[in-house]
């Protein structure tokens, strides 16, 4: 292989810019007729300009590693942070261009349509920079800064950077979609105010060490590493100043004011060195305060969680959590469009007295001395108002407008109550209204909780330390494991935020007719096919082997799951935990999984339909590992766990579920059922478990798909054609294939129709043999960090990123593999550990072949290196 394959290997390894450093751009200063786009820079993660010491680089590039849509932004190289983005709300494709001229920065479509550009009229420019401060600017041929982003703030502020008066920093919708959501920081003549949807909610005077110096109006607001500072008198005096516990160390540490999406307004230090963040500073400090913490009309308790308020429900027909009057026959006002609706369907419902709205300590009544008739006449007459609170003290009468946000505990002594608005409806819908008893804990909904995510990733690298450690120990350990001690206990109500739909036996048992139509038996236990009284169908999973940990963590683990939402993975709708018992339900995938689909000899899955399956597993599996909040490792892909529905979706099942099983059982379902063919060499030696061992996993799927067949299943092919040396078999004229070792080989001949599953009878164009062939090859290179990320996959597969070379040298242990293969299978009698390493057979009889794994010693199966 040539060398240039060799670097663009690497280059290619740097793509996902936020994952990987990239090296330092050397330009530090661009002049006009210059364009770019994250094409032409690709090789450096889309970054054309660099500050002087590399400490900020400005990029073209996607805000996730398989985003199509592509931001200018300003990012601080080592902690991967952006700062600054031009475009947030004009997302670019990867080849749409940038362009500087004496007029400014323009940013064109693909069309050469302008979508995004500096204010027109600039007094010529002759260069753009970057400077150390994080700032680019635009300067005149005297130096003059003409135009610099610091005067136009997204969702960040760094050190030295000023938010004037009037100025705001807007929220993103979320990490992925950097257009703007609906929280801003404004800064305001006397204070700095958090507002949602334009209302308030925050102010950091309220911070509790915040402190007023001085009276004079606000002119801007701005941070260094001492505190955040309100400024006054031409930034001489002091206004409000919020000052920051003073033990870190400066010169190494670099910190953003950030308005995250979800509402929270923090200074966070971030170590350059490790990455680590450190929050300083957070504002609203009690989080119930954050207006939408628990979607519609949720209460936020204190603990944490989110409960509808009385009288209301978690929509059972909807998923995002919202909120619902339980009353079938009530609704909550749809948009307002201008039209009153008839008052006489009006009804209002009443809050309980200790709850309270957030912005009714910032908002003043619309009236005084009313009585509450009065004041529901007022809201009633209006379809901007969705709710009133009314004080029988004082007759004042609060408004909710425009948007309904989440319900908090009252923490004043006020007499206020509230009442929501709801319009009767004549025909609801049946279910909804009857529904509710089948969903008796629908109550709990979804509460971002950073934190239990980050506990839940550190706990998983743990284990899978702690997991590789114990493969040798498992030599001895007994297959069968009582599960009784764990889960003898009764899972009472434990209030875990982002718990999915908590099922009761009764009405699973019914929804499964007594768990008597069995679809599937795993790893995990038994999977039984039901249909909810909603009329959906699931898939509900009896969980057989499950781990000793206690309850907490399995909802914990559940909770996680729970919040994974993508089109390529299968959709956990709920759990029920009782009697001792666990189990899962999933929603149902009416065509199987891919094993069965893919072997059966009629009719074949097409090529295009592999194809489709291909892509839609790599997405899924790109999700898992980049995608979301969290990194999962589903540590068991294989075409059993990728599912069908309707022939053309595809999804994978069983992710996060490694986490559930105790040690010992993991290790165990690691030998008896990933080993076999899937398990990439690294589970059996000493190196770390990572998502490239997923990537391994997916380069063997690959190639299943190609063929048709197992990989290992011996296939007996005519010795017509050129035969490779190493299947020359005692039987002459015939061969025994390991399939990915043909494959390596044919790749080597360019030979890859030879690969192609025979069934096609030279349906499928060369071209496109060869390009799945090349990715999973290089997905099973022996070393991991030469396998592809998932994404990078994904991008093969469309053909937006060249396809890498395979490289040779790290796919010779096919070759260690294949002998053995071969070996094993000439001499008719296939050694267990072949059988071990190679087969994948559906496991039968789980105690008779366990003993036949437990003397592989990792070297023989690793092979010589
Ligand atoms: C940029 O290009 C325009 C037209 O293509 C030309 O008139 C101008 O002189 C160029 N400017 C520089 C600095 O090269
Ligand atoms: C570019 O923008 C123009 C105007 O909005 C639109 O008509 C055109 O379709 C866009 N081109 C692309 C490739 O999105
Ligand atoms: C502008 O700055 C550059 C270096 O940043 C310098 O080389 C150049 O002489 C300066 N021009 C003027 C007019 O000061
Ligand atoms: C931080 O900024 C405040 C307000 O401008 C100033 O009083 C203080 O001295 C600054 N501290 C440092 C270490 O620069
Ligand atoms: C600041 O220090 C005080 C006392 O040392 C501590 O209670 C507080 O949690 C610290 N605040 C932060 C944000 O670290
Ligand atoms: C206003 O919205 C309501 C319900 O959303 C709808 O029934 C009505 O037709 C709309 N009126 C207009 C003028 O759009
Ligand atoms: C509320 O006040 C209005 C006018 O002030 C009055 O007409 C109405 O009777 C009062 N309603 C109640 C229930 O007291
Ligand atoms: C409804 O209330 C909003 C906000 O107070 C106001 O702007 C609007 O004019 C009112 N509409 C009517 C029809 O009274």
């Amino acid at each position: 292989m040539g060398s240039a394959a060799v670097t663009t290997f690497f280059l290619l390894c740097a793509l996902s810019p936020f994952l990987t450093l990239s090296g330092p751009v050397s330009m530090p200063s661009i002049s006009p007729n210059f364009t770019a786009s994250y094409l032409q820079f690709i090789d450096n993660s889309g970054a054309f300009l660099a500050s002087q010491k590399n400490s900020f680089q400005a990029r073209i590039t996607n805000s996730k590693p398989e985003s199509r849509s592509f931001y200018f932004v300003i990012v601080h190289v080592s902690s991967k942070t952006i700062i600054w983005s031009a475009n947030r709300n004009f997302p670019i494709s990867e080849s749409s261009q940038l362009r500087l001229t004496t007029g400014g920065l323009t940013l064109y479509n693909d069309t050469g349509y302008p979508l995004w550009s500096t204010p027109q009229r600039l007094p010529s420019v002759a260069s753009l920079q970057l400077l150390e401060s994080g700032n680019l600017v635009l300067l005149d041929a005297m130096n003059n800064t003409v135009w610099e982003s610091f005067d136009f703030p997204t969702d960040v502020l760094v050190v030295g950077q000023k938010l004037g008066i009037g100025k705001s920093l807007v929220s993103s919708v979320s990490d992925e979609d950097l257009s703007e959501g609906s929280y801003r920081l404004v800064v305001g003549n006397y204070d700095a105010m958090l507002q949602w949807n334009g209302m308030n909610y925050w102010r950091l005077s309220m911070y509790k060490t915040a402190f007023r110096d001085t009276n004079f109006p606000v002119e801007h607001m701005v941070m260094n590493f001492t505190g955040v500072y309100l400024m006054g008198q031409n930034g001489e005096e002091v206004v409000i100043k919020v000052i920051l516990n003073d033990s870190k160390d400066i010169s190494s540490s670099f910190q953003i004011v950030k308005l995250d999406q979800s509402g929270v307004f923090s200074i966070v230090s971030i170590n350059p060195l490790d990455g680590s963040k450190k929050e300083e500073f957070r504002g609203p400090s009690d989080s119930c305060r954050i207006p939408f913490i628990c979607r519609r009309l949720g209460v936020c308790t204190n603990r944490g969680s989110c409960q509808c308020a009385p009288a209301f429900h978690v929509d059972p027909k909807m998923s995002n959590g919202d909120c619902v009057p339980t009353d079938g026959y009530l609704a909550l006002p749809g948009p307002c469009n201008g039209s009153s609706s008839d008052k006489t369907s009006i009804k209002y419902l009443n809050l309980r007295s200790d709850l309270d709205y957030f912005s009714n300590d910032f908002m003043d009544s619309v009236s005084h001395g009313v009585n509450l008739s009065v004041c529901q006449n007022l809201c009633s007459s209006n379809c901007s108002c969705l709710g009133i609170f009314y004080s029988q003290g004082s007759g004042s009468c609060y408004m909710i407008r425009n948007y309904l946000g989440s319900i908090l505990i009252k923490s004043s002594s006020t007499d206020r109550l509230g009442y929501i608005k709801t319009i009767e409806v004549r025909n609801p819908n049946a279910n909804l209204g009857n529904k509710k008893s089948n969903f008796p804990v629908s109550a709990v909904v979804l509460l971002p909780s950073s934190g239990i995510i980050v506990i839940a990733l550190i706990v998983t690298l743990i284990w899978l330390r702690g997991r590789r450690r114990r493969w040798k120990k498992i030599q001895r350990s007994k297959l069968e494991r009582g599960n009784s001690s764990s889960s003898a206990e009764e899972m009472d109500f434990i209030s875990i935020p982002g718990l999915p739909v908590r099922f009761d036996y009764r009405e699973l048992a019914e929804a499964t007719r007594d768990f008597s139509t069995q679809i599937g038996s795993g790893g995990f236990g038994t999977v039984y096919k039901g249909t909810l009284q909603d009329g959906a169908d699931v898939a509900v999973k009896k969980i057989t082997c499950l781990g000793s940990q206690g309850k907490k963590e399995f909802l914990t683990e559940i909770a996680v799951i729970g919040k994974i939402h993508h089109v390529n993975l299968v959709r956990l709708k709920g759990f029920c935990a009782s009697r001792g018992q666990r189990f899962l339900v999933y929603e149902y995938m009416n065509c199987g999984s891919l094993d069965h689909t893919l072997f059966q000899s009629e009719p074949i899955l097409e090529w295009n339909e592999r194809f489709e399956i291909a892509v839609g597993t790599a997405r899924g599996l790109a999700y898992l590992h980049s995608g979301c909040d969290h990194k999962i490792i589903h540590c068991d892909v294989k075409p059993e766990n990728i599912l069908l529905h309707d022939k053309s979706q595809v999804k994978i099942s069983d992710f996060g579920l490694s986490k559930l099983l105790s040690p010992e059982q993991s290790s165990l379902f690691t030998t008896l059922r990933g080993t076999r063919g899937y398990l990439a060499p690294e589970w059996l030696t000493s190196s770390a478990i990572s998502d490239k061992s997923d990537v391994y996993s997916y380069g063997m799927v690959l190639l299943e798909l190609i063929r048709g067949k197992k990989n290992s299943s011996p296939q007996v092919q005519s010795n017509s054609s050129g035969t490779p040396s190493s299947f020359s078999s005692g039987e002459s004229g015939h061969r025994l294939i390991y399939f990915p070792l043909f494959a390596l080989e044919m790749h080597e001949a360019r030979r890859y129709q030879e690969l192609v599953d025979p069934r096609f009878m030279g349906r499928v164009r060369n071209e496109e043999v060869e390009r799945l062939v090349r990715v999973a090859l290089c997905c099973v290179h022996e070393e991991p960090n030469l396998r592809p990320s998932m994404s990078n996959v994904v991008g093969m597969l469309e053909g937006v990123v060249p396809v890498w070379e395979p490289r040779i040298e790290s796919l010779n242990f096919l070759r260690f593999y294949g002998r053995r293969f071969t070996e094993a299978s000439t001499l008719g009698e296939r050694s267990e550990q072949n059988e071990a390493m190679l087969c994948q057979q559906p496991l039968t009889n789980t105690t008779s072949s366990y003993s036949s794994f437990s003397y592989i010693s990792s070297q023989e199966v690793s092979g010589p290196r």
